[in-house]
């Protein structure tokens, strides 16, 4: 049997996402990103859980409908097993679950760094040696994969993530969360001299990350506003999105050079800031290969999830029924591998 047609779901964080694929093609999908969240400048889990409750099942049928095939044309689900926020991934798990008994098909549980990954790649084999470099909301780390589904910890951020640091700042200046894109939004009409912010753990050997100096240092800019008459949110949002972008690259530079690995992936939420997205790019000037998700697939979304289980199901992975919601599931820590 081909196994060919995947549902792929996820539920970790604030996004309802399904997706069916076939073979490498992607059928149909669908993204329902909380609102619910907007008012309070993040993402309060019970609010997340109870609207992931609400959606899952509106959306799994919507794109069943749209893409013309029946559940019982389904040859496995794919589903998001963490890290996350442990109610929001029990509700898409319980949900997959019960489909796959009902269906009477594999299920896998993915891990949700390697779905930013998978989501990468479309299909294509994973490209080892390489480093993933995964930015989002929760993580700002850095792995080296010698083996196809094998993952080793670089580095990671020692405090807030990147984009936790872009949408606090944002929360301050008072906008919605999520925070990044109304920063870049902001920071494309300002200047970014205005504000110098700290490039965090430039001179470190360690390949980790700190965010709080930056968040600091942005946060007093934005209390001693007052003292400042030629104050502008924009200039801040400019210098802000250059110093997490400086810190960001130096470090992916930096494990370029420890390992001599010369191709990396890039993925999860803040690739989706064009700036950022372009300095990595440019680092293919430097004969790196880089491989990003366009910006749509940089955030959660099903598509990777249906990828990465599809990966693990055709190297003869399946999950039992009795699996569970790993709400601090380590990539490092995973036993598969090809
Ligand atoms: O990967 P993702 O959708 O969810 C997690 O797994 O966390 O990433 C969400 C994060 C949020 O912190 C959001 O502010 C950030 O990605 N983000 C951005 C942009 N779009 C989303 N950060 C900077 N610039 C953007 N354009
Ligand atoms: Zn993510």
């Amino acid at each position: 049997m081909n196994r060919d047609l995947i549902l792929g779901i996820e539920t970790s964080c604030d996004d309802t996402a399904a997706c069916l694929i076939k073979g490498n093609d992607i059928v149909s999908e669908m993204v329902y990103s909380q609102i619910v969240h907007q008012r309070w400048g993040g993402v309060i889990p019970e609010l997340a859980s109870r609207d992931h409750a609400k959606k899952i099942l509106p959306t799994v049928r919507f794109i069943m409908e749209e893409s013309g095939y029946k559940l019982s044309d389904l040859d496995a689900i794919s589903v998001t097993a963490g890290p996350g926020l442990k109610g929001s991934v029990l509700v898409g798990l319980v949900f997959a679950k019960a489909l796959a008994y009902m269906l009477d098909i594999p299920i896998i549980g993915v891990n949700h760094l390697e779905a930013h990954i998978f989501g990468a790649l479309i299909g294509d084999r994973p490209p080892v040696p390489f480093i993933a470099f995964l930015v989002s909301g929760g993580h700002t780390h850095l792995y080296l994969s010698e083996k196809p589904g094998k993952y080793k910890l670089l580095g990671k951020t020692r405090d807030d993530a990147a984009g936790e640091a872009f949408d606090k700042i944002a929360k301050f200046l008072g906008y919605s969360y999520p925070g990044g894109p109304h920063i870049e939004r902001l920071a494309n009409e300002g200047k970014k001299e205005r504000f110098k912010l700290p490039i965090a753990m430039k001179s470190h050997d360690s390949l980790d990350f700190s965010f709080s100096g930056i968040k600091t240092a942005a946060i007093t800019a934005w209390e001693n506003r007052d003292m400042n008459k030629n104050f502008s949110d924009k200039d801040l949002a400019a210098g802000l999105q250059e110093s997490i972008s400086q810190t960001l690259i130096n470090k992916l530079k930096q494990a370029i050079k420890q390992t001599k690995v010369k191709t990396v992936i890039a993925s999860g939420g803040v690739l989706a800031n064009t700036q950022i997205r372009n300095q990595i790019l440019e680092l293919k000037n430097d004969n790196v290969q880089i491989i990003i998700p366009t910006k749509k697939y940089c955030t959660d979304n099903a598509m990777m999830v249906a990828y990465a289980g599809k990966f693990r199901l055709h190297n003869d992975y399946r999950s039992s029924l009795e699996f569970s919601a790993e709400p601090n599931m380590k990539l490092e820590n995973t036993t598969f591998a090809i």
